[in-house]
């Protein structure tokens, strides 16, 4: 009698169960149209994502290009709306150049991989996100992850290392909402000569002068060492990402990165309405300061109430829980209440604590916060006490 074969996926059924004992299994949620609820998990963050002229842009470019790019951006798949957004991109965050490609995520994938490479460096903060931890992944160069926020660690780092290095961080970060010391970081490289990829994913439309981004703040926006990704999907509404630095480096990801090459060109439709999304910031340049007061506004109350939140630098405002499954029923009472946020667990959160995350949003009014501000202390799992 001959054996019944093994089950390729047997192991599933054990991940699966230790999963779910340790209060982590994931579950999509497919959310309604219109929504009684108030969304404090999306990152909508100038709530620009259904603003009728970056909505009918959408349309529009959809009927008159097609629902698709069609083709990679090398063959088939730029058009001029690519063109008019990487141009204006570039304008608006002071560099020399742009590069639109299909996500946050392939643009850091682009950027990482293209610029350093076998026998370079990067060095990458612990936090960073884990689009810019697979860029250091598969660009084949020595990776040294240094302390949090530490441009000391970076300096030490780059020192003694001869060949091609880069340093790379978010702006902000994804799950405590802190700011990077890009100044600092910035000091480091130049002092060995290393260049600097910032990931500006939650501080462009935030953070700077109208919301050119944490880099424009740092007065670092042009700069010839420095390189900027960007996402088209939190602060405009729409989805993609770009690159954003001098032009013979993008010169160089259009001959050599692969996640521009070998991926279809971002869909027109999405790409008209970042355009549009852009032009409206750059009109009503106040909801960039508007997310960050609503930001503050939330801060203020959840700290006040004794909970322990992290202060924010830009629209991410995260409050600890004592454990993931204590977040997960804080964020499901959050909801009976009306309110939507975010729930952080491990693996998402470096130091293994969970969190409930709000985005604060330009459009959200003092109302709102102050009954997002309700909901959340009267669901809250015990004092707690400041964590920063
Ligand atoms: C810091 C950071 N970088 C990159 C990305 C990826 O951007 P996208 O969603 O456009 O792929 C995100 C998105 O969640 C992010 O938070």
């Amino acid at each position: 009698m001959t054996e019944a074969p093994r089950d390729p996926f047997g192991w599933l059924d054990e991940a699966a169960d230790r999963r779910r004992d340790a209060g982590l299994v994931r579950t999509l949620r497919p959310r309604d149209a219109v929504s009684p609820l108030l969304d404090l998990a999306g990152n909508d963050y100038l709530g620009l994502s259904r603003h009728p002229e970056v909505t009918a842009a959408a349309a529009a470019a959809a009927h008159r290009w097609g629902a698709g790019a069609t083709g990679s951006r090398l063959v088939t798949g730029s058009t001029a709306l690519h063109a008019e957004l990487e141009a204006e991109l570039a304008r608006f965050c002071g560099v020399e150049s742009a590069l639109v490609l299909s996500s946050g995520y392939a643009a850091n994938l682009a950027a990482v991989t293209a610029l350093t490479g076998d026998g370079s460096l990067v060095v990458s903060d612990a936090a960073n996100h884990a689009s810019l931890i697979d860029g250091c992944r598969l660009s084949r160069a020595r990776t040294a992850v240094v302390p949090h926020a530490d441009p000391d660690a970076v300096r030490q780092a780059l020192a003694g290392h001869a060949g091609r290095a880069m340093a790379v961080t978010d702006s902000v970060f994804s799950v405590d909402g802190d700011a990077a010391p890009l100044s600092g970081l910035s000091a480091a490289c130049r002092a060995h000569g290393a260049a600097l990829l910032i990931d500006d994913a939650h501080g462009f439309g935030v953070l700077g002068e109208g919301g050119r981004g944490a880099p424009y703040a740092a007065g670092l926006a042009g700069a010839a060492d420095t390189v900027v990704t960007v996402t088209l999907s939190k602060s405009l509404g729409s989805q993609g990402g770009a690159v954003l630095g001098p032009a013979r480096v993008i010169e160089h990801l259009v001959n050599t990165a692969r996640t521009f090459i070998f991926d279809t060109g971002l869909a027109p439709a999405a790409t008209a309405a970042a355009l549009a999304a852009l032009r409206l910031l750059r009109r009503e340049p106040d909801r960039a300061r508007r997310v960050r007061t609503v930001a503050a506004g939330l801060y203020a109350g959840l700290t006040d109430a004794g909970l322990d939140a992290a202060r924010p630098d830009a629209a991410v405002v995260s409050v600890r829980a004592p454990s993931a499954s204590a977040a997960v029923r804080w964020a499901a009472d959050c909801r009976a209440e009306g309110i939507l946020t975010g729930c952080f667990r491990p693996p998402s959160v470096p130091d293994g604590v969970s969190r409930l995350r709000l985005t604060a949003r330009a459009d959200l009014t003092d109302a709102d916060v102050t009954h997002t501000l309700k909901a959340i202390t009267r669901t809250a799992p015990g004092a707690r006490t400041q964590q920063r």
